[in-house]
């Protein structure tokens, strides 16, 4: 259902075209006046307007530069009578999105908007995907010989194909939660509507409801134009709730709330909006912890955990760790367009041995890293970052061993290595580690390491 906006002082073309959209299940308002169309686009922003050129008070160019630029995601239609040549190349420069002729059949005027809603899709969702990464990775992607991989891949297609069930991926960070939320979307039915998602970690905690639900102009005092949610964005499609562990209470309460009804509203606003989007969460932390610590939503939890998928950590997939590194070995030398290399013998086994905290990320970086820096086609055993030579054939972890230790040691090092790698820019930094900017800032502060907001271009 779409808004659709008529200004036409002819009241009999107007009030039947306005019958004609309501049948198609639009919600229609008619303006007689400039005036009128302008009060009607502010009060219940339209989709696409059907603006006579004509009009008794205005001009319908003046409504239309107004109406741009209040409503810039408006769809204009002009209508027009013949001998308007010049203005209707006006109208265009001024952002119409077309016009057509008087009379005009209604099987044209309905293509026209259909079009016309079209392309308005589709320019949200080419903003939405500027504006995040896409999952373009999916199972196949994907390298898991193991019998417990083989098990989640058979987990995914069978989830994907039923269904609008909610999904909560767990698993450590890097064991690859993303592209199975990713896979799990274009292996279903939905894969034609979009995918989107939300970093409940990295977005600041009063935006979120904003980006969650949208608003209405007027909400509050920045709010000047409608803006959707990224519910409603996701459609028929797949909303992924990334780290939900860090989503506020407040919010979490919220979001209970959407599941139960499948509808919300904008904030402002006073119509109920349904969505039909699957629910993907995924997190790196221990729900049923937080929820015994208070800090959870039972309720919200049981909601989200219908369907559970689980990633095992890389150091319980046995030999898919050297599957890894041959695949991202090939990957690395071929985009650098370099004889593939291989490890030693020596090498391999102390991959085998190594925890992987960072698990995949971490093995992938550490191979990138391999593959420009080592000179020999064969990776022997020295080229390895010492904390993976440590662990090869070293004493089993435990007693004097601080694993915490250990790892805020490896975490440093991965850090620090990502800034060198990144000639100091945070931004790239944090990408190359694959967590958000402000993961990143927190671990710098952690580490000791600054992380203060002194912000580069
Ligand atoms: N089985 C796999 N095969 C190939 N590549 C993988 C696999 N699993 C993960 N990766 C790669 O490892 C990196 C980390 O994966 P991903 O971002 O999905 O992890 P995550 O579980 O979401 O981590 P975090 O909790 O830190 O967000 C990505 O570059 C991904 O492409
Ligand atoms: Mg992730």
């Amino acid at each position: 259902m779409a808004t659709i906006l008529i200004a036409d002082d002819e009241k009999v073309l107007a009030q039947s075209l306005g019958m004609l959209f309501r049948d198609e299940g639009h919600q229609v308002g008619v303006a007689l006046s400039g005036r009128d169309a302008l009060r009607l686009a502010a009060e219940n922003p339209p989709d696409v307007m059907l603006l006579d050129l004509r009009l008794p008070d205005m001009s319908g160019l003046e409504v239309l530069s107004e109406v741009r630029r209040t409503q810039p995601e408006a769809m204009v239609i002009m209508m027009t009578a013949h001998g308007d040549t010049a203005t209707v190349v006006d109208a265009v420069k001024r952002g119409a999105f077309h016009y057509l002729n008087k009379p005009f059949e209604l099987q044209e005027i309905l293509l026209l908007v259909g079009k016309a809603l079209e392309q308005q899709k589709l320019r949200e969702e080419v903003t939405f995907l500027r504006e995040r990464r896409h999952p373009a990775e999916g199972l196949e992607e994907m390298v898991g010989n193991c019998p417990a991989m083989q098990e989640v891949f058979r987990k995914v297609r069978l989830v994907a194909a039923a269904g609008d069930s909610a999904v909560l991926i767990t698993g450590e960070s890097g064991t690859g939660k993303e592209l199975v939320a990713g896979a799990l979307h274009r292996l279903s039915e939905r894969s034609a509507h979009p995918f989107v998602e939300l970093n409940c970690a990295a977005i600041p905690e009063n935006l979120l409801e904003s980006e969650l639900f949208g608003f209405e102009k007027g909400a509050f005092t920045d709010a000047q134009q409608r803006k959707k949610g990224l519910f409603e964005l996701a459609g028929q499609g797949t909303l992924f709730l990334d780290e939900i562990g860090e989503m506020p209470p407040h919010l979490q309460a919220k979001l209970l709330r959407f599941l139960e009804k499948r509808s919300f509203r904008r904030l402002g606003g006073t119509t109920d909006i349904q969505v039909g989007a699957r629910i993907v969460a995924a997190t790196n932390r221990d729900l049923r912890e937080l929820v015994r610590q208070g800090r959870f939503r039972e309720d919200l939890f049981y909601r989200l955990n219908v369907i559970p998928v689980h990633l095992p950590p890389l150091r319980e997939r046995g030999s898919d760790t050297l599957a890894l590194a041959g695949h991202f070995l090939a990957h690395f030398s071929r985009r650098l367009g370099r004889p593939v290399k291989r490890l030693a013998p020596a090498a391999e086994k102390a991959f085998l041995a190594y925890r992987w905290p960072g698990n995949i990320r971490e093995l992938k970086n550490i191979v990138e890293r391999l593959v420009i820096l080592c000179p020999s086609e064969v990776i022997p055993v020295e080229q390895l970052p010492a904390e993976i030579r440590a662990g090869e054939g070293g004493p089993p972890m435990a007693g004097a061993f601080h694993i915490d230790e250990h790892l805020l040691g490896v975490e440093r090092q991965l850090v620090l290595a990502a800034l060198e790698e990144a000639l100091g820019k945070k931004g790239l930094a944090a990408e190359r580690l694959g967590i958000s900017r402000h993961a990143f800032k927190r671990k710098l502060q952690k580490l000791g390491l600054g992380g203060e907001d002194e912000d580069e271009p």
